[in-house]
C-alpha cells in the first residue's frame, strides 16, 4: 500500500506538534477588508489518528487534490490515507471579509454529536482554531451551554484576503508550536518578523503563545486572472499546487519562477456535477498564436507564455504574457520577482489576448 511511501512524505512535510496546555488565548481574529473572496489556509492538528477523508469531511474540503496540493503531497495519495494524531496539516478553505474581519465563508458546518459541548468542539475537535464564544456568536447561540445533538454549527475559521505591504499573499493561520519563536516562524515562512508582529498586533515578540493562531502572509504566485473569473484572484503560495477551472487546469507555484503561476491543462475530467456542465475539458489555445496553455517560447531576452487567465461557466480564459528575462538597469525579475508579477513594470509586458473558448465548438473537436 501507499502508506510506507506516504509516511515518508509526511515526515518531510508535517511537523509533530505537541501543543502545550495554555492559559486563555486571544481569540483568533484576522483583519480583512478586501471586497473579493479568496482561498486561505489554516493549520489543523487532529486530536486522534484519522484519515484524509475524515479531515476533509470535518472541514468541508471538496477536492482531494486541493487538500493534497495545499500540503504539497503527491497527487496519487488516496482519500483513505491515514493521518497520525497530533501531526499538523494545512486545510484549504474559502475566506470572506465582513465588517473588517475575515471568516471562512459559511463553512465548515459541524453537526453536534452526543456528549459534545461548545468548549470541546472548539478546543478538541477544531484544535483551538476558534473559541466556543466565536462559535456561539457566529451561530446566534444565546446560551453557549445549550446546544442540541444534531444541531448544525458554522465554524468561523479566521482568515484574510488583504494584500500585505503591497504584496499578493495567501493568508495562512499558523498554529504556534510550543518552543517556537517569532524569528523561527519568520525564517520558516520567508516573512519578516516586523510584518508578523504588525499584522498580528503583537507588541513584543516574547508575548507569543503556544497554540496561538498567527496570521502569516505567504507570498503567492499570481497570474493575469480576470476580475470576472470564477476563481479570481487565484493565488498559490510557494511550494503548493491546485486544480481550478473545474479541475481542467493544474497550477503550481515555485518561488524560483518569478512568483508567476505555472498552469497547464490537467489531463483530468471535469466533475460530473451540476456545478459544471462541461462534459470534457476544452482545448486551451492562446488566440493569435500556436501556443496552448502552459506553452512558452523564448527568443532573445523575452519569453512568451500562454498563461492562465481564469474561467467562466462557459469558457477558460488565456492570455499571452511576455516576460523580459534580461536584467534591466534596476535589476531584472530575478531580483524582484514580486514587482515583476504584480505590476508588469519590471519585465512583464503583457500583450495579452484573452481567448474565449466556447465549449461546444472546441468540445466537438476534442472528442473525435
Ligand atoms: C505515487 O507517485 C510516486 C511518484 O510521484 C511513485 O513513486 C509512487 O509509487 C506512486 N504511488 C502509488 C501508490 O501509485
Ligand atoms: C477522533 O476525533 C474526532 C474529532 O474530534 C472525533 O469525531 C472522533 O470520534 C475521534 N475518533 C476516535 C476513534 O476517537
Ligand atoms: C525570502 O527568501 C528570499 C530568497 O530565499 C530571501 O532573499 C529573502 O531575504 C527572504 N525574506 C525574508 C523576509 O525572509
Ligand atoms: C485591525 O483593524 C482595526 C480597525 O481598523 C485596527 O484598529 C487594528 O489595529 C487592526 N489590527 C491589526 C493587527 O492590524
Ligand atoms: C519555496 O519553497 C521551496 C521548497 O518548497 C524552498 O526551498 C524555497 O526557499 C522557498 N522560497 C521562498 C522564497 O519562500
Ligand atoms: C504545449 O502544451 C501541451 C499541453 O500541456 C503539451 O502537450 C505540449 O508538449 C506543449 N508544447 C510545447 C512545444 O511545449
Ligand atoms: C452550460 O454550457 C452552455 C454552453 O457553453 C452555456 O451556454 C450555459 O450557460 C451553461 N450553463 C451553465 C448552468 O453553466
Ligand atoms: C491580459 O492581461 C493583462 C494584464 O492583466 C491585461 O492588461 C490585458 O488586458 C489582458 N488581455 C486581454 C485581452 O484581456
Amino acid at each position: 500500500m501507499a502508506s510506507g511511501a506516504g509516511t515518508m512524505f509526511f515526515r518531510v512535510i508535517v511537523f509533530s506538534a505537541i501543543v502545550a496546555v495554555c492559559v486563555a488565548q486571544p481569540p483568533p481574529r484576522f483583519n480583512c477588508s478586501s471586497t473579493s473572496k479568496c482561498r486561505s489556509l489554516i493549520d489543523y492538528i487532529p486530536p486522534n489518528a484519522t484519515t484524509v477523508q475524515d479531515v476533509m469531511k470535518l472541514f468541508d474540503v471538496k477536492h482531494l487534490l486541493s487538500f493534497l496540493g495545499s500540503n504539497n503531497l503527491p497527487m496519487n495519495i488516496s482519500s483513505s490515507f491515514a493521518l497520525p494524531a497530533f501531526q499538523k496539516i494545512k486545510i484549504p478553505f474559502n475566506c470572506k471579509c465582513e465588517n473588517g474581519i475575515g471568516l471562512s465563508d459559511k463553512r465548515p458546518i459541524y453537526k453536534v454529536q452526543s456528549g459534545n459541548t461548545l468548549d470541546k468542539i472548539a478546543e478538541i475537535t477544531f484544535a483551538r482554531l476558534v473559541t466556543s464564544l466565536q462559535i456561539a456568536a457566529a451561530n446566534g447561540i444565546p446560551d453557549p451551554n445549550k446546544i442540541n445533538v444534531g444541531q448544525e454549527l458554522w465554524i468561523p475559521l479566521p482568515c484574510s484576503c488583504d494584500d500585505v505591504e503591497g504584496n499578493k499573499v495567501v493568508h495562512y493561520g499558523h498554529l504556534v508550536e510550543s518552543g517556537s519563536s517569532v524569528s523561527a516562524i519568520a525564517t520558516r515562512f520567508n516573512v519578516s518578523e516586523a510584518t508578523i508582529l504588525k499584522l498580528n498586533g503583537i507588541a513584543d515578540a516574547r508575548d507569543l503563545k503556544a497554540s496561538q493562531v498567527l496570521d502569516i502572509p505567504l507570498k503567492a504566485c499570481s497570474s493575469v486572472i480576470r476580475q470576472d473569473s470564477l476563481d479570481f484572484p487565484f493565488l498559490l503560495p510557494n511550494g503548493t499546487y491546485d486544480y481550478t477551472a473545474n479541475n481542467c487546469v493544474l497550477c503550481e507555484c515555485d518561488a524560483a519562477k518569478n512568483m508567476i503561476l505555472d498552469c497547464k491543462p490537467s489531463q483530468l475530467k471535469p466533475p460530473s456535477q451540476k456545478s459544471s456542465n462541461w462534459s470534457t475539458c476544452p482545448a486551451m489555445p492562446c488566440e493569435g498564436s500556436n501556443l496552448l496553455l502552459g506553452n512558452s517560447t523564448a527568443s532573445g531576452c523575452s519569453t512568451t507564455t500562454c498563461a492562465y487567465a481564469g474561467f467562466s461557466k462557459q469558457t477558460i480564459f488565456t492570455n499571452i504574457s511576455t516576460l523580459n528575462t534580461c536584467p534591466g538597469p534596476e535589476g531584472g525579475p530575478q531580483d524582484n520577482p514580486n514587482s515583476a508579477s504584480r505590476t508588469g513594470s519590471q519585465g512583464l509586458n503583457l500583450v495579452g489576448l484573452v481567448v474565449f473558448m466556447h465549449l461546444l465548438s472546441f468540445g466537438s473537436l476534442l472528442i473525435q
